[in-house]
């Protein structure tokens, strides 16, 4: 079932039209449904039902203070990779004993704010790491909770750019080092070990490369347990993908079926890091048709959302479906356009090719599936201001990160000393002029 939909011919989230909000807050914004984000947390929740889990949204995907806040209040803890996230996932409610913190480069006031803000891990991912968190510890005088994170030189299957889980990724201790490296992280006095990490990357939509990497840190989860070392918990990352297209993916129930055949026994504790499965399906970009252009090759549908406002296209060649928000006529013909961005680079397109029904200037369209990295890898390029967000709750809707002003973002920038007087001198001579 979608919470995004034609309704009375038009395209609505839940039963607010997009139109109703473009109306309000303009063009481009992304809108989130409430309703999908809590089925889609209840369907992962329902599917790891069996198992000793706790489910740390990784705020990655999407940090709006509003999704996060709604995650908290399902049961959701955080998987946060900044002080900056740490901070979003308290904010939102988010209890301090269900968050762990992960990433290759947190630097020593991150490791900090975690230990103070009393956090359930830090998921260390090198031997100098450890180190650093065992020394930030001692100056505490806290013993730091840490899961070492292993790479198992996996390789899932998903675009290059975002798998982790191979031995060439800077991710996580290689495996063949990680049974000394924990041995020795046992005996740091300042360290408190909680167990085995491991992500192997996003958008992964077999199982079989789960099933490797879960194997192997089974198996390296037994051989410390061998060695008399304790293993409470395994943190089993996130990356389980999500249909974009009508692709097939696995579900969230096999997924756990097969953790339950090869971790179930460890006795150990389970942690999950979703971020793509909870929001993907939870948001869309609307924007707006500027004008329709038609070039020797190709006509461009050219839109007032561009690649700073939704990266993936452009990044990943990344697919997201594109429907126009007033409901096409069961029989409109269909032709094939460019969508695209109006921003100066080529690869400001969201979509190529793209059979759709003819388009005019004014015309909103939805670009679905956008609620997982679409506004949190949005930037000012081009002096754009971040793209604002909107959540719907059944019929009402909530701005809940306002479009900044052009105002804010001029304000942002200082002239030096030495050309702040000079530009003001002429700025002034120039007004008098006129
Ligand atoms: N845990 C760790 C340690 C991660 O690095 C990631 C994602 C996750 C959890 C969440 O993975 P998910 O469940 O969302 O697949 N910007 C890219 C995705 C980058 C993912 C980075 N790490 C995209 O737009 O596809």
């Amino acid at each position: 079932m979608s919470e995004f939909g034609y309704r009375r011919g038009e395209y609505c989230a839940e039963d607010v039209p997009l139109s109703a909000i473009a109306e309000q807050l303009g063009t481009p914004f992304y809108c989130y449904s409430l309703a999908a984000l809590r089925r889609r947390y209840r369907e992962f929740e329902a599917a790891l039902a069996g198992l000793p889990a706790t489910i740390c949204f990784a705020l990655k995907a999407n940090s709006n203070l509003a999704v996060v806040n709604a995650l908290a209040n399902l049961g959701a803890g955080a998987d946060v990779v900044s002080e900056g996230e740490l901070r979003v996932a308290l904010a939102a409610g988010v209890p301090p004993h269900k968050i762990v913190f992960s990433g290759v480069g947190k630097t020593e006031a991150e490791i900090e704010a975690a230990l103070k803000a009393g956090i359930l891990q830090l998921n260390v991912e090198s031997e100098a790491e450890l180190e650093e968190v065992d020394a930030v510890a001692r100056r505490l005088k806290k013993r730091a909770p840490v899961a070492i994170r292993v790479n198992p030189d996996v390789a899932a299957n998903t675009h290059a750019k975002i798998a982790t889980g191979k031995s060439e990724n800077k991710f996580g201790i290689d495996l063949g080092h990680a049974r000394e490296a924990y041995a020795r992280a046992a005996r740091l006095p300042n360290i408190a070990l909680q167990g085995l990490a491991v992500h192997i990357g996003s958008q992964v939509t077999e199982l079989a490369p789960f099933s490797e990497a879960f194997s192997r840190l089974a198996l390296l989860a037994r051989d410390l347990k061998a060695d008399g070392l304790p293993v409470k918990r395994l943190d089993l990352g996130g990356g389980l993908g999500i249909a974009y297209g009508g692709e097939r993916v696995p579900a969230a129930c096999d997924y756990a079926a097969l953790i339950a055949e090869i971790v179930g026994g460890l006795g150990c504790d389970l942690v999950f890091e979703p971020g793509r499965y909870l929001v993907a399906e939870a948001g869309v970009l609307a924007t707006k048709v500027v004008r329709v252009k038609d070039g020797i090759t190709h006509r461009f549908v050219i839109v007032d959302a561009g690649m700073n406002d939704l990266l993936r296209p452009a990044l990943y060649e990344a697919y997201h479906a594109v429907l126009p928000v007033r409901e096409p006529a069961s029989k409109a013909k269909l032709a094939p356009v460019e969508i695209v961005g109006p921003v100066c680079e080529s690869t400001d397109t969201f979509a190529r090719e793209r059979r759709l029904p003819q388009l005019a200037r004014g015309d909103l369209l939805a670009i679905t599936t956008a609620g997982a990295y679409g506004a949190v890898m949005a930037s000012q390029y081009n002096s754009r201001p971040l793209v604002p967000e909107a959540m719907v709750n059944g019929r009402e809707f909530a701005v809940i990160r306002a479009r900044p002003d052009l105002e804010s973002l001029l304000a942002r920038d200082r002239l030096p000393d030495w050309a702040a007087a000079k530009t003001a001198a002429k700025t002034k001579a120039r007004r008098q002029e006129a």
